[in-house]
């Protein structure tokens, strides 16, 4: 019997590694991608066992193709406005199938009390799968390193530096490919059902470092520039993230500042049985993004 695996969010950040990942894997499994646009999700139709299928969160009629015959959700909702109504949505869809196990992309810090806005709008989620009767398991990472490719290349390629308002605040980033190879262990073994897992990086790094790493692996120069919360909202801002979104963000920046992220688990060697990416490698794996 063959199970059939469904990413939501599968051309993003993590849910293309997740794809990737276990279209890798020995055994009967499908692997359902579920995109936004197809045109974005031709490079994962050429991964061996894997079907791509056309989703609007927003949507509820596009989304019952895509659940019919669906064993497994990895739910992936984006950062956005109207996330936990998009999560609720996929939720109530996969009831109705049938789903049997659901692994969500949370966050670090979603059980913390009171926490942040960010932590208490995944957490809203988790409650909501929990008390809809499915088996789960919820992936909570710290920052994505990828979030130095989706927000900072830019800056970093035509003037040589980064901005943020993290100050000397330490943070245990992690690789998006690591917090997959976690998800992908969580989708295809039983032992992780109920469990919360906080995923970190093997090493607490502050934006200074990480800019000197960049410059190290890179040949060239490069420097993070500390700015006071305003203007960095003001950055969010003017890239088109609703203020609400931007306060969020900069609640997170707070505690980075105020030193409160500066662990690190053992989360991706417990659970993948592998050694976390360090910043050093991802850097070297996507050098071609900051020069
Ligand atoms: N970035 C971090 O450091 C971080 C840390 C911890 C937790 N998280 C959490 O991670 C999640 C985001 O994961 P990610 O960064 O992998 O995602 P992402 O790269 O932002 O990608 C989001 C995905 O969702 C799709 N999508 C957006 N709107 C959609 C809609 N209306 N219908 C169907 N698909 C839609 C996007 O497709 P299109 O691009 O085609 O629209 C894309 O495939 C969020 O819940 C965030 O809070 C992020």
């Amino acid at each position: 019997m063959h199970t059939t695996i469904l990413v939501t969010g599968a051309t993003g950040t993590v849910g293309r590694e997740v794809v990737k990942q276990l279209s890798m894997l020995d055994g009967d499994i499908r692997v359902r991608a579920g995109v936004h646009s197809i045109i974005k999700g031709e490079n994962l139709k050429r991964l061996p066992g894997v079907e791509i299928v056309e989703m609007d969160f927003e949507d509820p009629d596009s989304l019952h193709a895509a659940f019919t015959h669906v064993d497994k959700v990895f739910l992936i909702t984006p950062f956005a406005a109207d996330q936990i109504q998009m999560a609720k949505t996929l939720v109530d869809e996969a009831r109705e199938a049938g789903v049997k196990h659901i692994v969500k992309l949370s966050v670090i810090g979603a059980d913390a009390e009171p926490g942040l806005a960010l932590g208490r709008w995944h957490r809203e989620i988790e409650k909501y799968i929990e008390n809809s009767g499915f088996s789960y398991t919820f992936l909570r990472p710290t920052s994505f390193m990828q979030n130095y490719i989706n927000y900072n290349a830019d800056s970093i390629k035509k003037e040589g530096r980064f901005y943020g308002a993290t100050g000397e605040g330490k943070v245990g980033w992690v690789d998006a490919r690591d917090i997959a190879a976690v998800g992908v262990e969580a989708l295809t073994n039983d032992d992780h059902i109920g469990k919360a897992y906080d995923i970190t990086g093997g090493e607490a790094l502050s934006n200074y470092e990480v800019a000197q790493l960049m410059g190290e692996v890179t040949g060239k120069p490069v420097n993070y520039v500390d700015v006071p919360d305003e203007a960095a909202k003001k950055g969010m801002t003017d890239h088109g993230v609703p203020g609400f979104m931007a306060d969020a963000m900069i609640e997170v920046y707070r505690e980075y500042r105020a030193g409160k992220s500066n662990e690190t688990t053992d989360t991706v060697e417990r659970v993948a049985g592998r050694k976390p990416h360090t910043m050093r490698q991802f850097l070297q794996d996507h050098k071609e993004c900051f020069v």
